[in-house]
């Protein structure tokens, strides 16, 4: 359900619809780096999902498509666990097309299954059981880059890596992106150029040094920025409350003062909530309470915005036009303390404007609640995603042709 449009943004950067692929092999770097349980079933495939019309439309042109990805952080080695097999598993029964999962990435025996095999979507194993991968080895890259004729980056969610399989392959082959990615860089770069009015941001999580930046970055083109989750204690510090025992960065005040200051000067409001859900200790079945924001007593801690703040961002958000949204608004995975997300993440989904939900957590939770036919764009990438939006490269874009 689409409610809003994201403003057109201009890429420089070859696309697939710019080369021709017909008959060729085709080198796909996906991102299928998914959650699994423990008998290494995917627990989230959205990843999956988001790369089925690149290697569709790969199909229609009777291109071989050939992907590649990361699984985890296996350091250059073989890790029994991290294979790639359960993933292509998932993948084939979501596109409905005959796969082959490879033991191996690189190498003649890769080759000749490649060869062998025209009439199915090939998936070599975890890139990240060599070295080279994340060393962007020219070696590896170039042995990488031998497999096909033509490469597409479709994997967002890495493209802020400077790997072999990201960067390196580049130097070798024609390299465009994907639809997937073409999609990320064009809904999440609508925000930062000209986003229709009001524009809020809402931002959680635990950290306000991993915000810091996309806060400086939004505080150019936003309207409002509304803050929960154990960021927003950090804010509250720097304004002079008391906080008890809730998450503060303290070499965080500083630099978020100086943020508050210059949000000022923009006119842009930068917004901490009113009143919390404290708890006495940090534990599921903590006593709680719902205290105001300048009343957090001494040895409480604050795990989730209160009532008051919730009615208060959610009629802003009905208010936007557009919607961003970062980062859980309290400990959500515990019930006493996920009121805050679930309520915050149900307003966005009725939130009228263009709603976007980037990275981490927040997409968790817009699962758990089961509000994703809802909401306009989830990103797939947390980290990328995150450094887009400061307004940074992303090397493997930059890698890319021009157009
Ligand atoms: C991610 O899940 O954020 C990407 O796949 C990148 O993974 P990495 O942080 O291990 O590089």
């Amino acid at each position: 359900m689409i409610k809003g449009e994201p403003k057109m943004v201009v890429l420089t950067k070859k696309t697939l619809r710019d080369i021709d692929v017909s008959g060729k092999r085709v080198i796909v770097r996906v991102d299928f780096n998914v959650p699994l349980d423990k008998d290494r079933n995917v627990v989230d495939d959205t990843r999956l999902k988001g790369a089925i019309p690149t290697v569709r439309y790969l199909l229609e042109q009777e291109a071989h498509p050939i992907l590649m990805s990361h699984l985890g952080r296996p350091k250059g080695q073989v890790v029994e666990s991290l294979r790639m097999a359960p993933v292509g598993k998932r993948f084939e029964e979501l596109i409905s097309y005959p796969m082959l999962t490879l033991k191996q990435c690189i190498g003649l025996q890769v080759k000749e299954a490649i060869e062998q095999n025209p009439d199915k979507i090939i998936l070599i194993e975890n890139l990240r059981f060599h070295p080279g991968e994340r060393e962007n080895l020219p070696d590896f890259a170039k042995m990488l880059a031998e497999l096909g004729e033509v490469y597409v980056n479709d994997a967002f969610g890495t493209s802020h890596r400077a790997h072999a399989s990201t960067v390196g392959i580049t130097a070798y082959l024609p390299s465009v992106m994907g639809f997937l990615m073409e999609k990320e860089l064009l809904t999440l770069g609508s925000l930062l150029e000209e986003p229709e009015r009001p524009f809020v941001v809402v931002l959680g999580g635990n950290k306000v040094s991993d915000k810091l930046g996309v806060i400086d970055s939004f505080i150019e083109v936003a309207d409002v920025v509304l803050t929960g989750g154990g960021m927003c204690f950090t804010l509250l510090e720097s304004m002079g409350l008391e906080t008890g025992n809730s998450i503060v960065e303290e070499d965080q005040i500083q630099p978020i003062s100086a943020t508050l200051k210059k949000a000022r000067k923009k006119g842009v409001r930068i917004m901490v909530p009113s009143d919390l859900v404290v708890a006495d200790r940090f534990d599921k079945n903590a006593n709680h309470k719902v205290v105001a924001a300048e009343n957090i007593p001494p040895d409480w801690m604050g795990l989730d915005i209160g009532p008051v703040t919730i009615e208060k961002y959610c009629s802003i958000i009905k208010e936007a036009k557009t919607v961003f949204w970062n980062g859980p608004m309290g400990v959500f995975e515990w019930p006493a303390f996920a009121n805050g997300t679930k309520r915050i993440a149900e307003c966005i989904a009725e939130a009228p404007g263009l709603t976007v939900v980037g990275g981490g957590d927040s997409d968790a939770a817009i699962k758990q609640y089961r509000l994703e036919d809802k909401i306009d764009f989830i990103s797939t990438g947390g980290g990328a995603a995150m450094r887009l939006l400061e307004g940074k490269k992303l090397p493997a874009v930059e890698a890319l042709d021009e157009k």
